[in-house]
């Protein structure tokens, strides 16, 4: 790899970082950590403002795949370590939903505004969040959902950490189609939710890869979802993985109505 952008130097659509990049430098997790912004950078230099490629690299201009979302997914390091990684992504099942749920209501009410109110949330939570409607969402082939769950080798191993869920045939949302037009399939990423103690570990962005691919898979071409205009965070990080504001919808919770950004990536 040409150690400066993490880019092949014979095949220019391959990057890398790690051990495999066999960078002249060393291979620890500080490294990792000071090329990892570097090759997101490149990656997503793919990319137009509202998430189309505009590949550099000729042979795909006309048919490129990437997804930024994908591509700048950077799972931790643990080659060199002795630690066990910090969390594992899989489908979710049925023996899964007590423990979604139980996510589901723990961190909902951190994605709201301060303003709502807590009998909304609660409404919201028994309503929507219930293990009726979680599933559901995991036996009715509409939707997919991930979970994030604490390896092997640690003390709390099996615990489930987050979840995603992927909505693979939303309603329409017309800032949506005004953007992508009324012939384009698209998905809703409908939840990402993290309890605190696995924010700012690569799960989140684990999730987002996984609830994405299923998304791709389902031959759908973009994705949307709707954040509160007032979750600082989420919309951090929604833009760092590359989705942009497209609109503005409002955003039902128990009651009370919310104003949301909605934003949209392509797969
Ligand atoms: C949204 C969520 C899934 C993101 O996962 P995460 O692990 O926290 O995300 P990351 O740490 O990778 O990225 C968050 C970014 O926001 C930044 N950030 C943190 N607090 C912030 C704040 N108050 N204002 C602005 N940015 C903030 C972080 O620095 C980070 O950016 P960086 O990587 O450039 O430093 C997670 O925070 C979560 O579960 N939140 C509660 C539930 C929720 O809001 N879900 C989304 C509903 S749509």
């Amino acid at each position: 790899m040409d150690e400066h952008t993490m880019r092949h130097v014979r095949y220019p659509d391959v990057f890398a970082l790690g051990d495999a990049g066999s960078t002249p430098n060393s291979t620890t997790g500080a490294a990792v950590r000071k090329r990892a912004p570097v090759l997101v950078e490149n990656l997503l230099a793919e990319f137009d403002y509202s998430g189309r490629p505009t590949p550099s690299i000729p042979p795909h201009r006309d048919a490129a795949r990437p997804c930024a979302v994908r591509l700048a997914t950077v799972v931790p390091m643990t080659a060199h370590s002795e630690t066990p990684a910090p969390f594992r992504i899989r489908p979710a099942t049925l023996e899964d939903v007590p423990a979604v749920a139980r996510v589901a209501a723990l961190t909902f009410p951190d994605a709201c505004p301060p303003t709502t109110p807590q009998e909304a949330k609660d409404e919201h939570i028994a309503r929507n969040l219930n293990q009726q409607v979680i599933a559901g969402w995991i036996t009715d082939g509409r939707h997919a959902v991930h979970v994030a769950v604490r390896p092997e080798g640690h003390d709390d191993a099996g615990t489930v950490l987050g979840y995603v869920m992927a909505d693979l045939a939303p309603e329409e949302e017309p800032d949506v189609t005004a953007a992508v037009g009324a012939d384009v399939r698209v998905g809703c990423l409908s939840k990402l939710y993290l309890l605190p103690e696995a924010r700012g570990t690569g799960a989140a962005a684990a999730l987002l890869a996984a609830g994405m691919a299923a998304m791709r898979e389902h031959g759908l071409a973009h994705a949307w979802l709707g954040t509160s205009v007032a979750n600082h965070r989420a919309n951090a990080f929604y833009e760092k993985v590359g989705f942009r504001t497209v609109g503005r919808r409002r955003f039902m919770v128990g009651g009370n109505p919310e104003e949301d950004n909605v934003r949209l990536a392509a797969l």
